[in-house]
């Protein structure tokens, strides 16, 4: 079989460097991507992966061309991973519009406009994988994370329209919802912090920040083992052969928890308010 051609957002540590080293050892080829490629994506030089500079909050204008200079690369390109991402850490009452609309320029808009750029290709040639890194944090709100989880709430939203929109041209697209994994997302230089000038938040952000810390080194989860199980969906392989392409799925047993926890008390909810909730229907006419 023809090596695959993959793009992946976000690869200067964590899940996405991760991806890059993965895809490279199975003998597919791989566009890496990051900010300040020149530096941040240094040490994938002599890799064999192809390196691209991509921030992916830029307008959707320049997202665009930097979509088509990555499909000149290979000609083409099959599975699109969506991973970039960083935490705004905020209480709602002090996350000003500019913070959570930067926040959502990469956790949502730029996944989309990644997206958007790449389907004219994909539909032509009518096949595609597109994935997305959500997160427990799309099933579970947590203090001083509105930023952030309202971002993999959304693209949550996003994902499950895009299945439904692009299945008619042979696309396919997941989205994985880990749990805590050992990266560099919990760490205090790619957590953006800037608390506002409320004094009755101030022991609340010391204390964010403390769990923060402690958190960050020992998360359960094992960033190698999460790639190598998203490859194997996303390529139909190993612990997935055989199994139908899920339309999401979580990663670790916290995040597992975390779903079947949200769908468990959902669903308790709804047993002990059913009365109540059917109560609102237009009255049918006997
Ligand atoms: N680790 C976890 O526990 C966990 C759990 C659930 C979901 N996730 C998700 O997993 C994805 C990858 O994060 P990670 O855990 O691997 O953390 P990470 O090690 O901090 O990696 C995040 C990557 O995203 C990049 N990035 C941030 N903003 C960007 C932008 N505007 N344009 C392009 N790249 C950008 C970062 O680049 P820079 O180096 O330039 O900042 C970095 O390469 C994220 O979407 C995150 O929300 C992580």
């Amino acid at each position: 079989m023809a090596p695959l051609v993959w793009l992946v957002t976000g690869c200067s540590s964590g899940f996405g460097e991760q991806f890059v080293y993965q895809i490279l050892a199975r003998g597919d080829k791989v566009i890496a991507t990051g900010r300040n490629a020149a530096t941040k994506l240094k040490h994938l030089e002599g890799t064999g992966a192809a390196i691209l500079d991509l921030d992916i909050s830029i307008s959707p204008e320049k997202v665009a061309l930097k979509v088509d200079e990555a499909l000149k690369i290979y000609g083409s390109i099959d599975i699109l991973v969506n991973n970039a991402g960083y935490i705004e850490s905020s209480a709602i009452e002090e996350l000003t519009p500019e913070r959570l609309l930067r926040s959502f320029n990469t956790n949502v808009f730029g996944h989309v406009n990644v997206t958007r750029a790449l389907l004219p290709h994909m539909r032509e040639k009518k096949s595609g994988t597109i994935a997305f890194i959500g997160s427990q944090a799309g099933w579970k709100g947590d203090p001083s994370a509105g930023a952030y989880v309202s971002g993999k709430f959304a693209l949550e939203g996003i994902v499950e329209c895009l299945q439904k929109e692009v299945s008619m041209f042979g696309i396919q697209a997941t989205i994985f919802e880990p749990g805590f994994f050992r990266t560099q997302a919990l760490s205090q230089q790619n957590i953006r912090h800037e608390p506002g000038n409320i004094s009755a938040y101030e022991e609340f952000n010391k204390a964010v920040m403390q769990y923060e810390t402690a958190v960050y080194g020992n998360e359960p989860g094992d960033p190698v083992k999460a790639v190598s199980r998203m490859i194997d969906v996303l390529t139909g392989t190993g612990m997935a052969a055989g199994k139908p392409f899920p339309p999401r799925l979580p990663l670790g047993t916290d995040g597992l928890k975390v779903m079947r926890d949200k769908c468990q008390d959902t669903l308790k909810l709804l047993n002990e308010w059913e009365d109540f909730i059917s109560s609102t229907d237009v009255t049918k006419e006997e």
